[in-house]
C-alpha cells in the first residue's frame, strides 16, 4: 500500500515537473510541413474547414470573420465544416488520429454545443483544453505531408487578445 502511494506521488511530480511535455502537445507524429495559424487582432474564428479523402483528414482551413485562410495540406476530396455562429467561441477540442491522419476533430463551443468534421475512426484519441479555461481556441499549428494532416496542436487565448498560448490534454 505504502509503495503504491510512494509511486502515485512521484508520478505525480514527475507530472509538474515536465510541464512542456504537457503543454507542448502535437495530436499525431510531428513530420513533414509546418505552419500556424492564429486569430488576427478584433477578429474571431468563423469556421473551420477540412477536406477528406476517404477517412483521412488531408487538408485543413481555418476562417477568420468569414475570409478564407491558408489551406493547409490538400483541397481534394469532400468537405466537412464547422461553422461557429457570432459571439460563438471554441472551448474545448478532442478527436482521434490514426497513424497515417488526422481523422477527427470535435470541437466544444460556448453555444454550448458541440460541431464535429471527420469520422471518428482513428484508434488515437486527443483532446485539448486552455490552461485559462475563460480562454477559446485561437488557431492550430498542423504538421502535414502527401496523403494526410500528420498531426495538430491547438492555440488558445483571450477572446480579445491576439497572444496565444499552448493548452493542455485532458
Ligand atoms: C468577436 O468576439 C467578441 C467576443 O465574443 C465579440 O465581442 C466581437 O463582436 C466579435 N467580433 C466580430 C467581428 O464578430
Ligand atoms: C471582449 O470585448 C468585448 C467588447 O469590447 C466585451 O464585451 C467582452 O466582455 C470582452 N471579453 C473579455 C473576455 O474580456
Amino acid at each position: 500500500m505504502f509503495q503504491l502511494e510512494a509511486m502515485l506521488a512521484l508520478l505525480i511530480l514527475a507530472f509538474l515537473g515536465t510541464p512542456t511535455v504537457l503543454t507542448q502537445d502535437y495530436h499525431g507524429p510531428e513530420v513533414g510541413k509546418h505552419s500556424c495559424t492564429s486569430t488576427p487582432e478584433e477578429k474571431n474564428i468563423t469556421s473551420i474547414r477540412v477536406f477528406l479523402q476517404a477517412r483521412s483528414i488531408v487538408g485543413i482551413q481555418f476562417n477568420y470573420d468569414d475570409k478564407d485562410g491558408q489551406v493547409y495540406g490538400s483541397t481534394a476530396g469532400k468537405e466537412m465544416v464547422a461553422r461557429l455562429s457570432k459571439e460563438e467561441h471554441i472551448t474545448g477540442v478532442e478527436g482521434s488520429y490514426s497513424p497515417s491522419a488526422l481523422t477527427q476533430i470535435v470541437f466544444t463551443t460556448t453555444q454550448p454545443r458541440q460541431l464535429m468534421v471527420g469520422y471518428h475512426v482513428g484508434i488515437y484519441q486527443y483532446s485539448s483544453y486552455p490552461d485559462d479555461p475563460s480562454f477559446v481556441l485561437k488557431g492550430a499549428c498542423v504538421s502535414w505531408r502527401a496523403g494526410g494532416i500528420k498531426s495538430i496542436l491547438f492555440l488558445w487565448g483571450s477572446e480579445n487578445s491576439s497572444c496565444v498560448k499552448y493548452g493542455h490534454s485532458g
